[in-house]
């Protein structure tokens, strides 16, 4: 309702959406005008008696669930009365849909995006001591797998623009012990995967797409064609946690590839190494996806292009709005990947990035650091024997990054409300 006043009246629709915030500012400032003062007050008064913009989250899973409660409700209703809670149809269903998405050959799903990287490691037969590389800029789960199965983890820096790892790193740290790759697909944009997939050909090494944070992303090569993130590699892998682009009611994840040969030994392992009932060919995990899950994602998946194309409307407004702003630098976007804004990531310069998050804050603004501290300064982390200034890109990143709210259901109303803060910030410092 307060959107369509906004539309019918130009003048008012930037004041009516800021007026709370503004109010509260209007408290504190003593150069206004009589006239101002008024003006002011009419508006936060109208803000009060027209309908009231919804709370900002960070991902607004209330208001997804709300749209499709119909659809996910029958779904999850089949799965109950049938029982079939484990390996029920919706799970083989899920893959056959996910997999005419995805344009691969194999989909195995499993429990979530960490056990996806780590059966798709196992699958690979790695041994201890072999190399695998992977960016420093990153969420746990990707090196953590590396760690576990006793590969030796090769951190490298990213590209300070797109956050994604750089080629150039990777090719300074490829050793003739390095096995391994795992680009992540940080935010929901590819990483340069031309350059990874020479690298791999020049050095015959695996490629393992974590593709968590992009499900749906597409990726355009130099010469024309075009592919989804995770199935270019050896393996891709995603996760299907409540805030992803493609998120379940649970945990989740999937693995894709191409090699049929790998393919069998993932559902394998996946299942406890099981190829027949109680015959173990492989050592292996449990890491079945739940049918409910499964059930949950055959609804949603019919939506995530749509997730999608709302998520890079609200970053087009963002990049409209922060463009200009000399204290921010917006994320990049590349010419050979499609960007699904999993994260609406801002650099925040000259040190302000703490104070502009504790300013959001205040005005009931939720963001988020993505990532705070660099992965070879944690403790965990230690022994891999890096200095704590080894990675200047990584740790300047967590100095600046800030995520803003990114999901679908961002409404025009919000989004003015966070850019007029986040300039606001800035015009008052
Ligand atoms: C880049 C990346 N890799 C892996 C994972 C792990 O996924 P899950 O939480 O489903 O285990 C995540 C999840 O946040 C992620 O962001």
């Amino acid at each position: 309702m307060l959107h369509g006043v906004f539309t019918a009246c130009p003048d008012l629709s930037g004041e009516l959406t800021r007026s709370n915030t503004v109010f509260y500012s209007v408290l504190n400032s003593v150069k206004l005008s009589v006239t101002q003062w008024l003006k002011k007050i009419i508006i936060f008064v109208l803000s009060i008696i027209l309908q009231e913009m919804r709370d900002i989250q960070m991902v607004d899973l209330n208001v997804q669930y709300a749209k499709l409660s119909t659809e996910i409700d029958v779904s999850i209703k089949s799965v109950l009365s049938s029982a079939a809670f484990i390996k029920g149809p919706e799970v083989k269903k899920f893959e056959d849909e996910l997999q005419k998405y995805m344009g691969c050959d194999h989909v195995i799903s499993c429990a979530n995006g960490t056990d996806a990287l780590q059966i798709a490691l196992m699958a690979l037969k790695l041994k201890s001591g072999d190399e695998v590389i992977t960016t420093n800029f990153t969420f746990i789960a990707t090196v953590e797998v590396v760690a576990l199965l006793g590969m030796k983890l090769v951190l490298v820096e990213p590209d300070p623009h797109t956050y994604n790892i750089s080629v150039e790193a990777i090719r300074k740290a490829i050793t003739p012990r390095t096995k391994a790759i795992v680009p992540v697909h940080l935010f929901g944009q590819c990483a340069d995967m031309d350059g990874i997939m020479k690298l791999a050909k020049e050095y015959g090494l695996y490629i393992i797409e974590d593709t968590a944070q992009a499900t749906g992303a597409e990726y355009t090569f130099s010469d024309g064609t075009s592919k989804k993130a995770g199935t270019i590699g050896t393996i891709g892998t995603t996760s299907f946690f409540p805030s992803k682009n493609l998120g379940c009611y649970g945990d989740g994840g999937a693995i894709f590839t191409n090699d049929e040969t790998l393919a069998g030994k993932m559902r394998s392992i996946s299942n406890h190494g099981m190829k027949e009932r109680y015959h173990y060919n492989d050592i292996g995990v449990n890491s079945r996806l739940d049918t409910i899950q499964a059930a949950i994602l055959l609804v949603k998946l019919k939506h995530l292009d749509s997730f999608n194309s709302a998520r890079r409307k609200a970053a087009d407004c963002y990049d409209n709005a922060f463009a200009k702003c000399q204290e921010i630098i917006i994320p990049e976007r590349t010419g050979n990947s499609s960007h699904i804004f999993h994260q609406y990531t801002l650099r925040v310069k000259n040190g302000k990035r703490d104070d502009l998050r504790k300013y959001l804050e205040s005005v009931k603004i939720p963001s988020m650091i993505y990532y705070p501290g660099p992965l070879h300064t944690q403790e965990a982390y230690r022994s891999l024997g890096y200095g704590d200034n080894d990675f200047p890109i990584t740790s300047g990143l967590c100095r600046e990054v800030l995520s803003l709210p990114m999901h679908p259901d961002l409404e025009q109303d919000q989004l003015d409300h966070i850019i007029y803060n986040v300039l606001n910030f800035f015009e008052k410092r």
